[in-house]
């Protein structure tokens, strides 16, 4: 991937939406350009199924955002089964710190795929019927990765009210099945997906990857942490290897979120890699 492919080509405006990648970024972004409306639920969940289409837009997207984002889930799942093994026994205090963070790699894995299976794979499909084999791949390891998680969260609670040795090592055990299942996703999605995403959406309907997500973090919102734009941010740009992060920070983030973010988000970020890493270096992301 060229060092260009992550970058929109015009520069981010800090208009309606689609400015900055899907995912993690836009909810930023999303609440200081667009005061929430009830009504954005619905236009972001209820999409077309024709395979035409819609009037006015062209065949053609810029699907690069989403390596970025597939990099953050490599790191996140690379980095928890050993987070949660340096747990030591009986320690309460960092097993809670610890589970908030794989609360939230929960959350945001369950997130990316429902957003996926909601926004492209129909769409995908109708459009061009030969990437059916491919997207019937791509849901079956969605459920896999469902059923693994169906599997591993119940485990947590119990582990953070203990900090016990044999829980901690069940529940670390079933996160390294989970990563190798969706580091073999992630990389296949790339591969057979990205491309035909490119080729067959408008640019609008890419962005309504977004859009989806942004309405179901806004729904969500009260269980989530207060930090988590500043996370979101912070990740995106450690996605990025660092000779390329001002230009992408430039053409990617909206000029008030760039200022919020080098005033008080950065700091934010920072914190939350001392505190899940407060011993050694934050493991480099690429
Ligand atoms: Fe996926
Ligand atoms: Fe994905």
């Amino acid at each position: 991937m060229g060092k260009d492919a992550h970058h929109r080509s015009a520069p981010c405006d800090g208009g309606q939406g689609g400015c900055i990648l899907p995912l993690f970024a836009t909810w930023g972004a999303s609440f200081v350009d667009r005061p929430w409306r009830e009504g954005d639920i619905d236009v972001a969940v209820k999409l077309p199924s024709s395979g035409a289409l819609p009037e006015g837009q062209s065949p053609g997207c810029d699907p690069s955002g989403l390596i970025l984002v597939h990099r953050i889930f490599r790191w996140l799942y690379r980095e928890l089964p050993t987070l949660v093994r340096e747990v030591q026994p009986g320690d309460l205090d960092r097993a809670a710190i610890v589970g908030d963070y794989a609360k939230l790699d929960f959350f945001a894995l369950h997130l990316h795929h429902e957003t996926e299976d909601t926004v492209l794979w129909d769409r995908l499909t109708a459009r061009d019927p030969a990437c059916g084999l491919h997207v019937d791949r791509m849901r079956a390891q969605h459920a896999d990765v469902a059923s693994q998680l169906a599997r591993i969260e119940p485990q947590l609670g119990p582990w953070v009210a203990t900090a016990d040795a044999t829980l901690r090592d069940a529940f670390a055990r079933d996160i390294d099945v989970l990563r190798d299942t969706l580091l073999a996703h992630l990389g296949q999605e790339e591969d057979d997906i990205m491309p035909v995403a490119g080729a067959v959406l408008s640019q609008q309907e890419w962005d309504e990857l977004e859009a989806h997500t942004r309405a179901a973090l806004i729904a969500h919102r009260k269980e989530l942490p207060k930090d988590v734009m500043s996370l979101q941010l912070g990740l995106l740009l450690a996605s990025l290897p660092e000779g390329e992060r001002d230009e992408w920070f430039r053409a990617n983030v909206p000029a008030p979120i760039r200022v919020l973010y080098l005033l008080l988000m950065k700091r934010r970020y920072d914190r939350a890699m001392l505190e899940l890493y407060p011993d050694r270096p934050v493991p480099a992301m690429v």
